[in-house]
């Protein structure tokens, strides 16, 4: 990233035109793992091409794994076998991305050489306590900063044993974190889920031949196993998608295609709220492709209306949090979000951050510990500091677009770590942001 950078979303739209947003952040960190530990060559396309997710593979290709870039959305990885890792030598810097550090804590435990893992300021201030703790019951050495932050240091050369784990959040990179650490692990490991989350870990590991057995919300494997090279097709990113599906629901006249979109319904939390909310959404070409479903989505504009978000959905939808509070200030009555505190621990707090941003733009919301109420209203002008969270930044960039005047967004560098191009392609649909 080089200095910083502020937007200036204007009032603008209608909004029109098909759009292809780049390709999924989970998937990508993911191929990039397996790849590099499977026997044979595998090759990723539609590949995310964004900091955090190039950041995996700059760690990997540092611990001695080949990696070819034949296209900037495509990579070719020869990977060296369950064994054939060699130390990076040196800390290795995940950027901004907690997957990448989490999931990489659990494959490196099983090392037979010691790692140090750093972020940037937003990762060196997220809780890796959650991950640490049940590595260490599995037989782990891993030493944080104080409270549990990063730097994490990964000892090697430890026996790790499997075990059955019910994790206490509902995250996919703790589960994929132990699920990691288990493949290097003796005997089975088991987790078990309250709430489901994104299974790609255990999709990804069946395709790469580890033989798993999972169903919704529970996974096990063995350790010991082998994963075969394949190739893998990243579908596009809902999540990235999220803030078109948002934008051309408020913004009156827009329709809007967007295309190839991943449809894991562990991710997708975000289409049945808008619907609930009035959104006109209709998806076609649903496709399965790699072992995900895949759908074209029409957006239409429709008068939004507030509702009660069911705690159910939460984990399907826990990074469209930040939209959902620009799509909730534009419509008409209250939305209520609750048991959404692990907001709070995201690459900001998310939940304070829009809260305030939303109410110095004149929206009025009611902040409580572990959700907000939103009553939607007219989105005022102004200046909004993004904190460097990308999904912060792009959430009050769609906010400008109904706002009386300009909002001035600080601080979008950070964009690049998940949505390289946006701006482009947002203002080549009918956005008007230029950045200074
Ligand atoms: C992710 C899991 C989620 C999500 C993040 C990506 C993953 O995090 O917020 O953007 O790829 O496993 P948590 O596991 O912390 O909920």
């Amino acid at each position: 990233m080089n200095g910083p950078v502020a937007w200036i979303s204007s009032p603008a739209g209608p909004l029109g035109g098909e759009l292809d947003v780049p390709g999924d952040k989970s998937v990508s960190h993911r191929a990039i793992m397996l790849a590099a530990l499977a026997d044979g060559v595998s090759r990723i396309d539609g590949f995310l091409e964004g900091e955090d997710t190039r950041a995996t593979a700059a760690a990997f290709a540092r611990m001695g794994v080949q990696i070819e870039t034949p296209t900037s959305s495509a990579r070719i990885v020869h990977g060296v076998g369950m064994r054939g890792l060699k130390s990076a030598n040196g800390p290795i810097d995940c950027g901004n991305a907690g997957t990448g550090m989490r999931l990489l804590a659990g494959l490196l435990a099983g090392q037979s050489f010691d790692s140090e893992l750093i972020g940037d300021a937003s990762l060196s201030r997220r809780p890796m306590g959650r991950i640490i703790d049940p590595l260490t019951s599995m037989g782990a050495r891993i030493e944080s900063g104080a409270g549990g932050l990063p730097p994490l240091r990964i000892h090697g050369r430890r026996r790790l044993q499997g075990m059955t784990f019910a994790p206490t959040v509902a995250s996919a990179q703790v589960k994929s974190a132990i699920l990691l650490a288990g493949l290097y692990a003796h005997g089975t490991t088991e987790v078990r889920e309250a709430h489901p989350t994104r299974d790609y870990s255990e999709r990804m590991l069946a395709a790469f031949g580890w033989p798993i057995e999972f169903s919704q919300g529970w996974a096990r494997l063995p350790g010991n196993a082998r994963l075969q090279a394949t190739d893998i097709v990243v579908p596009a990113d809902f999540s990235s998608a999220a803030f078109f599906l948002v934008a051309a629901s408020i913004v009156p006249g827009s329709k809007l295609t967007l295309r190839a979109v991943g449809m894991n319904p562990r991710r997708t939390g975000l289409l049945e709220i808008l619907r609930l909310m009035g959104a006109d959404i209709v998806e076609v070409n649903r496709r399965e492709q790699g072992g995900e479903w895949l759908a074209d989505l029409h957006v239409s504009h429709a008068p939004l209306r507030g509702i009660d978000v069911p705690e159910r959905c939460v984990a399907d939808m826990i990074d469209e949090f930040p939209i959902l509070f620009v799509a909730a200030a534009t419509a008409l009555g209250t939305t209520r979000i609750r048991g959404v505190a692990e907001l709070r621990v995201k690459e900001s707090d998310r939940l304070a951050v829009m809260a305030q941003g939303l109410a110095s733009l004149g929206i009025a919301v009611t902040e409580s510990a572990d959700g907000a109420d939103i009553t939607g209203g007219t989105i005022g002008s102004g200046r909004i500091d993004s904190v460097g969270d990308h999904r912060i930044a792009m959430s009050f960039a769609v906010a400008g677009l109904l706002a009386s005047g300009p909002v001035l967004i600080d601080d979008c560098a950070t964009v690049a770590t998940s949505f390289p191009g946006f701006l482009d392609l947002a203002n080549a649909c009918g956005f008007s942001i230029s950045a200074t």
